[in-house]
């Protein structure tokens, strides 16, 4: 994370995090430029030697302004609904590096989609096919597809954000997939250009990847199909705490080279946590403080509405103060949000910092499936975006008025 304390204060990079909270109602998300770009360029170093297309998936963060800061490093976007690709294009991503996944594209997306001349959709049914077929052939266009393969992997994640077993519903399976490639090789216009696969998110070693492969060099070979882009998809984890294992892409890239060399073929990644994850930050304030039995419950102005992930995943993201008390308050604490449900719970701690109320805490490494997760359960406006840029604080989206939703 790019949280730092300088002294008691915490700072993203060298902004100070209370001198932002001066100028904006929390809670609001805040983001380090600095580490988007340092993600991406490790990321993108990882993978020299196989020189791939790495399109950002935009749905672990869809603020246009860091899609379009990821533009200009360079970054192509991978994307999943009409609102996404429209996101892709105003944030400047040239069509031919987007890609377009999902499992239920409606006809308008794919219109859409074909019209603007895409990198690649990818499909992942037959009906999906024909339906682009029929619509390619009014549009009087020849369509470039993927088609995304279920390898059958378990990737060893979160059991809600794995999509490679046999029992997901991504994909086209294993077992009739050369079928169902002849048959759509037979449709005029389009043309297969692709293979895709994503096995899930969070994904922290390396094993099931090196499946992934095998499986697919078997499939491609026994395909016969000059696949001129293998879409290796995204899924690379990320430590949420200090002593959680981060992903080996060392060892990964070294299996991607020789895969890449085998097949000839142009590789293309989607990572989104791995890209923005670890630069963001929901800054919120103590509402009330309240003893509760064995539990000082510390009630924050965010809720699962504004960040889910806790809520739908039960995971954990650390919470720390923005300005850290020299002293220390013993017993049970809950941080939770103000909505009216259980799940609306963050963390939990023993002897914490002290802390009262009106006082700021940072939500940690909430860059991705933060902000693009967020609703308006309850009635709740969006929250305001901040990107820090050489020490420079943009808002790169605006609290949504109340008036907005009512
Ligand atoms: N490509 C495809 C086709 C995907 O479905 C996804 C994520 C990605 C790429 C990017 O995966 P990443 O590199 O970010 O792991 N909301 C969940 C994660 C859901 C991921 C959905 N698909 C969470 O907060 O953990």
């Amino acid at each position: 994370m790019t949280l730092i304390y300088k002294g008691q204060n915490l700072f993203l990079d060298s902004t100070s995090i209370n001198s932002i909270a001066k100028n904006n109602q929390t809670p609001f998300y805040i983001y380090s430029y600095k580490k988007i770009r340092d993600n991406f360029s490790i990321f993108s170093n990882y993978f020299k030697k196989t020189n791939p297309l790495v399109c950002f998936s935009v749905k672990s963060n869809s603020n246009i302004s860091l899609i379009s800061e990821l533009g200009k490093l360079g970054s192509g976007a991978d994307v999943v609904s009409e609102g996404e690709l429209l996101k892709a294009l105003k944030a400047k991503i040239r069509p031919n590096k987007i890609v377009f996944s999902g499992i239920g594209k409606t006809k308008n997306e794919l219109q859409l989609a074909i019209k603007k001349n895409i990198l690649l959709i990818n499909i992942e049914s037959e009906s999906e096919a024909k339906l682009i077929n029929k619509i390619s052939k009014k549009l009087k266009k020849i369509t470039s597809i993927g088609i995304r393969l279920n390898p059958g992997v378990d990737a060893n994640t979160l059991s809600k954000i794995s999509t490679g077993r046999t029992d997901s519903k991504f994909g086209l399976p294993k077992s009739n997939f050369l079928k169902l490639c002849r048959n759509i090789e037979k449709l005029k216009n389009l043309r297969i250009k692709a293979i895709s696969v994503h096995i899930g998110s969070q994904i922290t070693s390396v094993a099931p990847y090196r499946k992934t492969l095998n499986v697919l060099y078997k499939l491609i070979k026994l395909s016969k199909i000059n696949f001129k882009y293998i879409d290796l998809g995204g899924g690379f984890g990320i430590p949420y705490k200090k002593k959680e294992k981060k992903i080996n892409l060392k060892n990964y890239s070294t299996l991607v080279e020789k895969f890449q060399k085998k097949l000839n073929c142009k590789v293309i990644f989607e990572p989104g946590r791995f890209i923005v994850g670890n630069a963001g930050a929901l800054i919120s304030k103590i509402v009330f403080i309240k003893n509760s039995g064995k539990t000082k419950f510390i009630i924050l102005d965010a809720g699962m509405n504004d960040f889910v992930r806790p809520a739908l995943y039960d995971v954990k993201h650390d919470i720390i103060p923005v300005l850290k008390s020299k002293r220390k308050a013993k017993g049970n604490i809950e941080f939770v949000g103000p909505i009216c449900e259980s799940t609306d719970t963050f963390v939990k701690y023993k002897n914490f910092f002290s802390l009262n109320e009106n006082d700021l805490v940072a939500i940690t490494n909430v860059g991705a499936y933060g902000s693009s997760l967020s609703s308006n359960y309850n009635s709740r406006p969006l929250v305001a975006e901040i990107l820090i840029k050489s020490g420079k604080t943009k808002i790169i989206r605006k609290r949504q008025k109340i008036s907005a939703i009512i």
